[in-house]
């Protein structure tokens, strides 16, 4: 294999790249932002890498979520916390029921570009550049908006930033503290079954923290009582912008990309030939890899390989994606393959994107019930294998969305218009994935026994 640099990539076959109008302007964005801070710290991808790597030896659990795209317009603090919180309610429901240490990781602070299966959109007769992400266009269907513009990386990287500076202070400045686990509960769930059992949940742990506390076991001597780690990530599909935040380690020498904890390949830029490979296997920070049906069992080792040659364990992360009606025909023979191959993998379902469906009023949805079977089924055949069901992937927020049908508040077709916000695809809402992960915590308390 070739050497690989920040830009070796540029080299390779480039898919789900915009194509802006001006160079020299896109350059000129690249060079400024090579010129800005680094939004993590390659220390705090290696412990991230530490804490995946228990997962993959079926010590931890991986929870990741948060929105399907990160936007312009929904950006302010209140959303930002609500998703926050949400995910430590799941996470501690996952901890205290499922009696397993849980890893945070948001699709937070810099989850912008999207890959798009056609590259323009039709309307009314009118085709233009389809939408790709505010990091990229603008949503709204007019030839200004939907021009990619270079200056959008600059916007997106402000907002990660000021992202970031909110979720460490969630995280280490009090809000993550147990003894407030009561006031995760976002007023719209608390009267929902979701919410009952959670308040349920958050009394056992005020007892238990009164017990310890009794025992000489508090705050003041157990950090990990008052505050959490919360690590980032995203998709890592517009390559200019990671490689402008691709830095040298001054203490390994070796390159992290700097602009999330953890970054992923999609299942649509995850070909051997592609140039997302080619950018990912040379950072050292902890990979996802979408796994989706046309996933072939010799390719994937091939990139397992390229993606991870030591095999070290926390490094490769494999987010399977196949769908509620194929993870049984598909997944069985790649995780066989994997495991004879000896291969050193986190496994973690994402139930979310092989689900999606159309209404006939043409909204994108998807059914809680698709997406529970799809995470058990993901279960089950762990447990056949003898392998460790690592952790979720979800698209989700604290906002009392309407955009998956189903769930405790039976979301139907209907209701879908109510409150629809998202930029992309259908998130789950604080009540349907609190649910979520009570089911999912049983599933882990089993497979621990
Ligand atoms: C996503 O995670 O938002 C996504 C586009 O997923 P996938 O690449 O698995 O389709
Ligand atoms: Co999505």
């Amino acid at each position: 294999m070739s050497a690989w640099t920040p830009e070796s990539w540029r080299g390779k076959t480039i898919r789900q790249m915009p194509t802006y109008p001006d160079q020299d302007a896109l350059a000129a964005v690249e060079r400024e932002l090579a010129d800005q801070p680094p939004l993590v710290f390659a220390g705090e991808a290696r412990a991230l890498k530490a804490q995946l790597a228990k997962v993959a030896r079926g010590e931890a659990f991986l929870l990741q979520g948060g929105d399907c795209a990160e936007s312009f317009k929904e950006f302010n603090t209140n959303h930002i916390r609500d998703t926050f919180m949400v995910l430590l309610q799941m996470a501690v429901v996952l901890t205290f029921a499922g009696q397993s240490p849980v890893v945070k990781i948001g699709r937070m602070a810099g989850q912008f570009a999207k890959p798009r299966s056609a590259d323009d959109e039709t309307q009314n007769g009118v085709t233009l550049p389809a939408y790709r992400g505010d990091i990229i266009n603008g949503i709204d269907f007019d030839a200004a908006s939907r021009t990619p513009d270079p200056q959008r990386m600059l916007k997106a990287y402000h907002q990660s930033s000021s992202t970031l500076n909110l979720l460490r202070a969630f995280a280490q400045g009090g809000l993550a503290d147990l003894h407030k686990v009561h006031q995760w509960n976002l007023g719209f769930i608390e009267k929902s079954p979701q919410g009952e059992r959670y308040q349920h949940l958050a009394d056992m742990i005020d007892e238990t923290l009164a017990f310890m506390s009794a025992c000489g076991i508090s705050p003041d001597n157990t950090p990990q009582i008052r505050e959490t780690q919360f690590f980032t990530s995203h998709e890592a599909l517009l390559l200019p912008y990671e490689q402008a935040l691709t830095r040298r380690d001054s203490l390994t020498g070796n390159w992290y990309d700097c602009a999330a904890h953890m970054v992923w390949i999609g299942d649509r830029t995850r070909q051997l030939d592609s140039a997302h490979v080619e950018f990912c296997r040379g950072i050292h920070n902890p990979l996802g890899l979408k796994t989706g049906p046309s996933t072939d069992p010799d390719e994937l080792i091939r990139l397992i390989d390229i993606l991870n040659p030591d095999n070290e364990p926390g490094r490769l992360n494999l987010i399977v994606r196949m769908g509620a009606d194929k993870i049984a025909e598909h997944f069985p023979a790649l995780l066989r393959r994997v495991k004879a191959e000896g291969k050193q993998v986190v496994w973690s379902s994402d139930p979310m994107h092989g689900n999606t469906i159309k209404t006939d009023t043409g909204y994108k949805t998807r059914a809680v019930d698709s997406i529970l079977s799809e995470v058990k089924d993901f279960f089950q055949i762990h447990s056949a294998e003898g392998t460790h069901a690592g952790g979720v992937h979800f698209e989700m927020t604290g906002r009392n969305v309407t955009e998956c049908i189903g769930g405790a508040f039976q979301i139907t077709e209907h209701d879908l218009a109510e409150r629809y916000h998202s930029h992309c695809d259908p998130r789950l809402n604080a009540d349907q994935a609190l649910e979520l992960a009570f089911l999912i915590a049983e599933a882990v308390k089993k497979a621990r026994r």
